[in-house]
Order: structure tokens, then C-alpha cells, then sequence
């Protein structure tokens, strides 16, 4: 599937974009474990989040949905889970695969995950060494998947300093804790996404923060819960860039996760100055929520402070496109971590950006790009959801048509995006 996108136009309208993908992906999991019918609305009905609701269908989980964003999972308790006849294939998903280390090296039966191409080149030795250090066998190809688990092993707790800023990594090792004897707890290089805490106690079960600090006591029980999932601010961002670069623009989006840990792309967009309000703030299941309407500004190239970078993590390719149409440089430092996304996310900016006409500069853990005039073309996603969705944005400045290849990937988390992103405005139309 392709994507032609035809340059220019401006966004209005009120939209609600999927789910979100992290909480959606954790909602499977704890609710698989806790005791009772776990009930949940706004779920993305994305692939990756569809991987780990297969991965615990094969597990002997009853799972009814997802349909229209509701999904209902009957849990099986924290020893319930039943040893799968096949290879859980995670995908695309790097979430589904590192947070369901944690729980399989703790069952009492054997067990392998594997992913798609991307998958399999993704880092996994981040994971599997906690868990080795907790007692877990777990066996990979040179620290990359499949991830081979040998059950039955009984699991100590531990104290864990992650050495890279990663919310997969905590939640792995989390996640093991709640089978592990005694205390585990992990020390946060920064600040990441904390839905895995929230969502523990959403589930009963008591998780304490002290600093950096996040620890759990094993063996406690889970309880099913009731969760209204917000819209994912990963999915919005699109959005906020589109409106923000797209002249004559006045777009809100609706019922946006605004969880601190994951705000980090409102503030660039707003230190980049553009103009959007925060409204109806409030707090559902857990999580704080917002509308956001975003109209049309100037934007002006900034030094991103790295202190912002764990917290906006997944948005950096839009932002990229941000930089690309403001005034002067943007410098980015300090995101290595972009190098071992779903593909390496600097290095397909850049050659994308380059293609539309956008001076920049890779740099090991960053990159600089001078914002100037885009032009049409084609660019490659490197099957990056993500990467594909930024170029589409990018067509609202560009001076000729981009076209995208490989955009299959989108529906990874963004079902639905061309349509979506059509009846606000954007000229994009899907080419098989
Ligand atoms: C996620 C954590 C982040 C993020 C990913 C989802 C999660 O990954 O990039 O899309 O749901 O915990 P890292 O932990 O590798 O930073």
C-alpha cells in the first residue's frame, strides 16, 4: 500500500484518533492475569496491540473483541495462563515482546515470541539481562529475537538501574517482580511512561514510587477493572504538527492521554511556538485527558531541551517535519534511542527529508535540520508506521505531491489514518 499525498490545504474539524497503543497493549495483559471480566472501551484495534491480544488467546485466555473499541477480557489469575501449542508472533510490536518477557519467564511452562523483519532486528539483551539477573533462562539470536523461555524457573527480585530511559524495560522487569519472591525495583535513568504503575494499581495491586525509584512486592493478585482508554497523543501529534504547519488551520482533538510522561511533543510544539490550548482537563481511569485545539503558527527552529526527549519518544518524526517547516535550525541530542526503533528513525528522517529538498545533518545521537521550502517527491518508510504518517503530514507545505511508499505498517497503530486525516482536510488517497 502506498500513499500519494497532494501538497497543500489546511485542517478544521473535531476528530478523535485511536486509542492508546501503550495503555491498550497493558490493559491485555494485567487483565489476562487479574480475576474477574476486565471491561475496556477506546482500545486501539491496531496489529500491535492485536499481537498481544493473540499471544493470551493462545495462552488459554477468552478474549471477546475488540469491536468498535471495546474488548473484554475474562482473566485467568497470576498462575491461570496455559502453555501455548505455537510461537507467539509479536509482529511488529516491540511493546508486546518485551513486557511479555517479563511475564513468561516467570510461567511454569516453556515458550517462544518472534516477530516481524523489524521485530527481529530490534535489541533484546535490554530485557533479557534483568530478567537473567531475577533467575529467568531465556535464550535469543545475539540478543535479538526470537526469545527462547524456559518455564518452571522461580524468579528472586531485584534492584535494577535500567541503563537506558526505557518504559519496556521497567515494565518488563515490573512485571516479572509480580512473580518474583520478595521486592523488585528499578531506578529510571529519567523519567518514562509510567501506564504500567498506573495501571497496577487500576488493578489493585500496590506499587510504590520514591524518587526514581518504582518497586513491587511479588506475589500479590490482580483485580479486573473497568478503563476508559484515551486517545493516544502518539496519533494526535500528527495532528498538532499538521494544523500547526498547514496555513488558515483550526483543528481539535478530542479526549487526548495527557499523562505527563508522554506530554513531552505539546511542549516542543509549543517552545517552537505553536498555539494550542489545553481544554476540559480532566482525569479519567487513572490517566489525565484533554481536548486540544491547534490552529495555525509560525514556527521557529529551537535547541530541544534533552530532558523532553524521553517524553516525547515517539514523536520525534513529526517533529522532524515541524523543524522542516520552521524558521532556522532545530537541534536534536541526546536520542540515541531512535536508532533502535521500528526502524532507525533518524537515519529514515534524514533520507526522506533530504529527498524533499530539507538540509540536515545526522549526528550519532540526534540530528540538526534548517527548516527551508519543501518540495514533492517520493520517500521510503523503511515499513515505519510512524515515518509514514510524518511524510503525509509534510505534503501540507510541500510544492508538489509526496509520494509514500510501504505504508502498510500505519495500521500497526494508526487504523484508519488516510481516511481519518482525509475528512479534516489532508489530500491523501491510498494506492495499492
Ligand atoms: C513503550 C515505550 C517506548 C515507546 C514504545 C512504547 C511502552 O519504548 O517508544 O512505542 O508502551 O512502554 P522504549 O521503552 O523502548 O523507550
Amino acid at each position: 500500500m502506498k500513499f500519494k499525498v497532494e501538497s497543500g490545504g489546511s485542517l478544521h474539524g473535531a476528530i478523535r484518533v485511536p486509542g492508546d497503543k501503550s495503555m491498550s497493549h497493558r490493559t491485555v495483559m494485567l487483565g489476562a492475569l487479574a480475576e474477574g471480566t476486565t471491561i475496556a472501551t477506546g482500545f486501539l484495534e491496531g496489529h500491535d496491540a492485536l499481537c498481544t491480544v493473540q499471544a493470551f488467546k493462545d495462552m488459554g485466555v477468552t478474549v471477546r473483541g475488540p469491536q468498535n473499541g471495546r474488548i473484554e477480557i475474562d482473566g485467568v489469575g497470576m498462575q491461570g495462563l496455559q502453555k501455548p501449542d505455537n510461537v507467539l508472533d509479536m509482529g511488529n510490536s516491540g511493546t508486546s515482546i518485551r513486557l511479555l518477557s517479563g511475564l513468561l519467564a516467570a510461567q511454569r511452562f516453556d515458550s517462544t515470541m518472534t516477530g516481524d523483519i523489524s521485530l527481529q532486528k530490534r535489541p533484546m539483551g535490554r530485557v533479557t539481562d534483568p530478567l537473567k539477573l531475577m533467575g529467568a533462562e531465556i535464550g535469543s539470536q545475539e540478543g535479538r529475537p526470537p526469545l527462547v523461555i524456559k518455564g518452571g524457573q522461580s524468579l528472586n527480585g531485584i534492584h535494577y538501574e535500567m541503563p537506558v530511559a526505557s518504559a519496556q524495560v521497567k515494565s518488563c522487569v515490573l512485571l516479572a517482580g509480580l512473580f518474583a519472591d520478595g521486592r523488585t525495583s528499578v531506578t529510571e535513568p529519567a523519567p518514562t511512561r509510567d501506564h504500567t504503575e498506573r495501571m497496577l494499581r487500576g488493578f489493585g495491586y500496590e506499587v510504590e514510587r520514591e524518587n526514581d525509584v518504582i518497586s513491587v512486592q511479588g506475589g500479590g493478585r490482580l483485580t479486573a477493572a473497568t478503563f476508559d482508554i484515551p486517545a493516544d497523543i502518539s496519533s494526535a501529534a500528527f495532528f498538532l504538527v499538521a494544523a500547526s504547519i498547514a496555513p488558515d488551520s483550526d483543528l481539535t482533538l478530542e479526549h487526548v492521554g495527557m499523562n505527563p510522561t508522554r506530554s513531552g511533543v505539546i511542549t516542543i510544539l509549543t517552545l517552537m511556538g505553536a498555539d494550542i490550548e489545553v481544554l476540559n482537563e480532566r482525569e479519567v481511569g487513572g490517566e489525565p485527558v484533554a481536548d486540544l485545539r491547534v490552529k495555525s503558527s509560525a514556527l521557529v527552529g529551537i535547541e530541544i531541551p534533552e530532558d523532553l526527549v524521553p517524553l516525547a519518544i515517539d514523536e520525534f518524526h513529526v517533529l522532524f517535519v515541524a523543524a522542516a517547516c520552521a524558521t532556522g535550525r532545530t537541534v536534536l541530542c541526546g536520542a540515541e534511542e531512535l536508532r533502535v526503533k521500528e526502524s532507525d528513525r533518524i537515519a529514515s528522517m534524514a533520507d526522506g527529508l533530504s529527498r524533499l529538498g530539507i538540509e540536515n545533518e545526522v549526528l550519532d545521537d540526534g540530528i540538526v535540520i534548517v527548516g527551508g521550502p519543501l518540495k514533492g517527491g517520493e520517500v521510503d518508510t523503511y515499513n515505519d508506521h510512524r515515518i509514514a504518517m510524518s511524510f503525509a503530514v509534510a505534503a501540507l507545505r510541500a510544492s508538489g505531491t509526496i509520494h509514500i511508499n510501504d505504508c502498510d505498517h500505519v495500521a500497526t497503530s494508526f487504523p484508519g489514518f488516510a481516511e481519518l486525516a482525509a475528512s479534516v482536510g489532508l489530500k491523501v488517497s491510498v494506492e495499492s
